[in-house]
């Protein structure tokens, strides 16, 4: 049987049932891709349906404030993809009457939407035959033809590309796109354990030279930064605090925290040295660390050491924000965790 057969007739046995499998709308086809890059199913899941009831149409996504969108998106992280959600669904609502483009070249004109996602939604929503290419698909193409190469090139991309291409389904594009992301999620997975039940079994390369834990071949480690952050939680006899948005390119973009003393040094601060005096002239009635030990938050390029501190005043604060409203604020998760621990 070939390959495309094989890999379709698992499928059918095992698909996930999702619910953007439901349809061949393009909005929610392109809502799922977005949420799901970098996102396992499980994860994705509760937001494409939080998604969807809060902005059933691209244009009840394109009319909402950008805020609101960050706050929906809060826990997902890498928070440029909900801003190029934002903007694209506007792009679509304002600028193309609401329809999605319909080709893989034209979708990769779209923010936020790249090579995957573009083959991805072209394949679902409108059967162009274009094949996926991720993590997943390289790790099985690589197991059963045997391919050594450096996944982390941009050459290889290209290969596993062309082998894809060769590979995929003329009449059911769509279904064959779908069938290799389950069996990279669900069969053929990292660690690979789980081998006897697999069609490809008597051909897989990996399997029968025993080199499944070793496909595919990644060389290059992405190298992670140091970061440390230590935030200031202002509060004053009003029960006010202070808040500012973060406005540079750098992680957490347009999302909202306490003043932060940031560096990539591993210094110990003294908060009093970093108190803004324009909101807050004198008066300090206490300093307090509230964290014990220190938060760890792995991002992919920055390993995040965090405090939060307490500084507690008398007076009135300038420019603050009322503490009961902080839940209309989007902040990024390790902060909005931090809230809810001393909320509840
Ligand atoms: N990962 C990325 N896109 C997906 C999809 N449409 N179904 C399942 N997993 C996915």
């Amino acid at each position: 049987m070939i390959f495309s057969n094989k890999l379709i007739a698992w499928y059918l046995d095992n698909k996930r049932f999702l619910p953007w499998r439901e349809t061949k709308d393009p909005y929610y086809i392109w809502l799922s891709e977005i949420i799901l890059q970098q996102t396992r199913v499980a994860q994705g899941l509760p937001y494409f349906e939080a998604f969807k009831q809060t902005y059933p149409t691209v244009f009840d996504l394109a009319n909402a404030q950008e805020n609101d969108v960050l706050l929906l998106w809060q826990g997902l992280g890498y928070y440029s993809r909900a801003r190029n959600l934002h903007a694209t669904a506007q792009k679509v609502a304002y600028e193309l009457n609401g329809q999605f483009p319909t080709t893989y070249k034209e979708l990769l004109t779209l923010k936020g939407v790249g090579e995957y996602t573009a083959a991805a939604i072209a394949s679902i929503a409108y059967d162009e035959v274009v094949p996926v290419v991720d993590g997943n698909v390289f790790r099985v193409l690589a197991r059963i033809y045997g391919i050594t190469s450096d996944i982390s090139t941009q050459r290889t991309k290209k290969e596993f590309q062309q082998v894809a291409a060769g590979l995929i389904s003329k009449k059911q594009p769509a279904i064959f796109n779908q069938a290799i992301m389950d069996f990279g999620a669900i069969q053929c997975t990292p660690k690979g354990t789980n081998c006897t039940p697999c069609p490809f079994i008597t051909t897989c390369v990996a399997f029968q030279t025993n080199q499944v834990d070793k496909l595919p071949v990644k060389l290059s480690k992405t190298k992670v930064k140091n970061r440390y952050m230590d935030f200031l939680i202002y509060l004053d006899a009003d029960g006010n605090t202070l808040l500012e948005q973060r406005t540079k390119k750098d992680i957490w973009q347009n999302l909202y925290q306490f003043p932060v003393v940031d560096r990539f040094e591993d210094t110990v601060i003294d908060p009093t040295k970093h108190i803004q005096n324009q909101q807050l002239p004198q008066a300090i009635s206490q300093v307090e660390c509230l964290t014990t030990d220190v938060i760890i938050h792995q991002l992919s390029h920055q390993k995040l050491h965090i405090h939060f501190w307490l500084i507690k005043t008398n007076q009135t604060l300038r420019n603050a924000t009322p503490w009961s409203e902080l839940n209309k604020f989007g902040f990024p998760i390790v902060i909005h965790n931090f809230i809810q621990s001393l909320t509840v």
